[in-house]
């Protein structure tokens, strides 16, 4: 079971992968306070969206930056220390060792999270072994999964369909963030591996990340209540 120390409401993160500030604005005005948490991705960042960070996490919201950083050591902490500074709850890294333990001792001190992407999850085996990697995907994610925790990574990005068997691996404390998610009657875009709210979050899942099936829809905020509406009867079942 996810830790029930998070309110259903504050476990929806949604995607603002919009094309610049004005229609995000727009759209966090629409969702108004059915939503209390934002993901800002490459999209809006390299659009301006950076800045939108300290003007959500002044209004009371939650952020996640996710911008899946890689780079020699010294380079990923002074980003992580510029990114802090912005009020940021939530910061994407790739899984590498080097990478995470620079963005962990960069973090200290601030209220930013480290969560690790272990595997994109559009490679497959064949992809990694194109890629010069030995290990297949199953046994890459949980070696990686492993070292994120050992060097004290808050969380892990992961698929749903990934969720449960992490939990067998990671300890409470370690988030699992979980994009993929479809409520039953919706669309599945260019998702293939996707999951309900309800099952995600029976699965192990602490926070859904969640784009399309809101901002597409012709009520978000309906949208995102309805998601909510899922994610509370999974908690207590
Ligand atoms: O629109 P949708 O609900 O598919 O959005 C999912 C969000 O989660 C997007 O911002 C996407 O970049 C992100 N994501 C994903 N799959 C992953 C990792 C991140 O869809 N494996």
């Amino acid at each position: 079971m996810p830790s029930s120390d998070i309110a259903p409401r504050d476990r929806l993160i949604v995607a603002l992968d919009l094309p610049g500030v004005e229609a995000a604005e727009a759209m966090v005005a629409r969702l108004a306070d059915s939503v209390t948490f934002y993901k800002i991705g490459y999209q809006l960042a390299f659009a301006g969206g950076l800045r939108l960070v300290e003007t959500l996490a002044a209004s009371g919201k939650k952020v996640f930056i996710d911008l899946k950083l890689h780079d020699i050591g010294n380079t990923v902490a002074r980003g992580v220390e510029s990114l802090a500074r912005l009020g940021a709850t939530f910061l994407t890294v790739h899984a590498y060792p080097q990478t995470m333990k620079a963005a962990v001792e960069a973090r200290a001190g601030s209220s930013l999270k480290i969560l690790a992407v272990t595997v994109l999850t559009s490679y497959d085996d064949d992809d990694l072994n194109e890629a010069g990697y030995r290990l297949g995907v199953i046994d890459l994610v949980e070696a990686r999964a492993r070292q994120a925790q050992a060097l004290g990574v808050d969380g892990l990005v992961c698929s749903p369909e990934e969720a449960a068997n992490l939990r067998k691996i990671i300890d409470r404390r370690m988030k699992l963030i979980t994009p993929g998610i479809r409520p039953a009657d919706a669309a599945t875009g260019d998702q293939k591996r996707v999951m309900t709210p309800a099952r995600a979050i029976a699965a192990g899942a602490d926070y859904l990340v969640v784009g399309r099936p809101i901002l597409g829809a012709d009520d978000p905020r309906a949208a995102a209540e309805a998601i909510v509406a899922e994610i509370a009867p999974a908690l207590a079942g």
